[in-house]
């Protein structure tokens, strides 16, 4: 049988540019060769892409940019080219591609936007599709779906920065009646904590949305939870699988891009510290909000678990860190998922998804 062609994608516009190189690599160290030929492309900072030839290890540092070896080169969505147009000079070539493994995390890569020029150029690709990324990377919809279909989750406000510019204490009244103080300020969208504050007074708050305005047009607000961060690994289409699961323990207040990405104190827990009962709950909450959501592929839920047993979803990450210290890998491995077989497992469910054509 010919092998089949993979491109993974990584890099990219979002704040999350350099985890996406390490979870990259990653990846591609386990993507199975007997059976897949792999390709990689890499999308810089400022959003150009270049096929990329040169060695794995020059992905996670960056130093592939400079490879003399890259060509310009983009997806097509033309379904007839099938591939990869890649810039030579003056000529041009096509590269087909049998499937997309999009390693990219937040903006642009997790959000649909990738995912629909996938689907204009009908590649089958891995994990969720357009409307599943494009919802899960917005924190308001998130919330009004989970209320709707019955998950808890921390009781939360929402306004436009338009609307909160115009008559700033209507909003805050609002918030301070319905939450109270300390509060969780965050743009709608946004990766990694980025433009997350936590407001103990009606100062900070003023402050916060100054902050998360900057990263969008629309503000979440949350009451602030006390309780433990537990995440769920979740995996599959229709009858979708559930871990074990695990629990964060951040070095800093909270969970922010420094303790996730930089603080080694950050620790994991697997399993988490939490009862038996509380577990099956998370799991099957985590499966529900899944559903809910129509993900496919992969995720990672994450929750609050309080000391008095409530639990409360706080979001889902479509393309959840996937370097070898990232807890989906870990939480599956935990699971006997290993390596390049939860690879191998991600790339089958796109071709099962795209064979479906639904
Ligand atoms: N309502 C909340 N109550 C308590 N802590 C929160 C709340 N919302 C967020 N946090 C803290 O902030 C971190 C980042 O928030 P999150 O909504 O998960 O954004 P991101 O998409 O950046 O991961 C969480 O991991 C948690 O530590
Ligand atoms: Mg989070």
């Amino acid at each position: 049988m010919q092998k089949k062609r993979i491109a993974v994608l990584f890099g990219g516009k979002s704040s999350e540019h350099e985890v996406s190189r390490v979870s990259a690599s990653y990846v591609i160290s386990q993507i199975p060769r007997d059976k897949y030929d792999v390709i990689t492309i890499g999308i810089s900072k400022k959003g150009k892409w270049f096929l990329y030839s040169g060695p794995t290890e020059n992905i996670a540092d960056g130093s592939w940019e400079n490879d003399p070896g890259n060509k310009l080169a983009f997806i097509a969505p033309a379904p007839r080219v099938g591939g990869m147009i890649v810039l030579d000079d003056d000529s041009y070539r096509i590269v087909k591609l049998d499937a997309v493994f999009p390693v990219l995390h937040g903006k642009n890569g997790e959000d649909g936007t990738i995912q629909g020029v996938l689907e204009l150029a009908e590649i089958p690709y891995v994990g969720c599709g357009v409307l599943a990324s494009a919802d899960c990377m917005d924190k308001i919809v998130t919330n009004i779906i989970f209320e709707h279909a019955g998950i808890d989750q921390a009781k939360f406000t929402w306004f436009y920065t338009y609307d909160y510019n115009r008559d700033p204490d209507k909003y805050i009244e609002e918030a301070e009646r319905e939450l109270g103080y300390p509060m969780f300020v965050k743009p709608a969208n946004a990766g990694s904590s980025v433009g997350i504050s936590k407001a103990a007074n009606r100062e900070q708050f003023i402050a916060a949305v100054e902050k998360a305005a900057a990263e969008d047009r629309r503000i979440l607000v949350e009451e602030s939870i006390i309780g433990k961060e537990v995440e769920c690994a979740v995996l599959g289409n229709d009858e979708p699988f559930a871990s074990v699961p695990g629990q964060i323990a951040p070095a800093a207040e909270f969970y922010d891009y420094d303790a996730k990405y930089n603080n080694a104190d950050s620790k994991l827990f697997i399993p988490a510290q939490i009862s038996e009962e509380l577990m099956e709950k998370v799991r099957s909450t985590a499966k529900k909000a899944y559903r809910a959501l129509d993900c496919t592929g992969l995720s990672r839920v994450d929750f609050f678990v309080t000391d008095d047993g409530r639990v409360l979803l706080n979001e889902i990450n479509t393309l959840p860190g996937f370097t070898s210290i990232s807890m989906y890998p870990k939480l599956m491995a935990a699971c006997d998922i290993k390596g390049s077989s939860l690879i191998e497992k991600l790339i089958e469910l796109a071709f099962e998804r795209a064979d479906k054509n639904v």
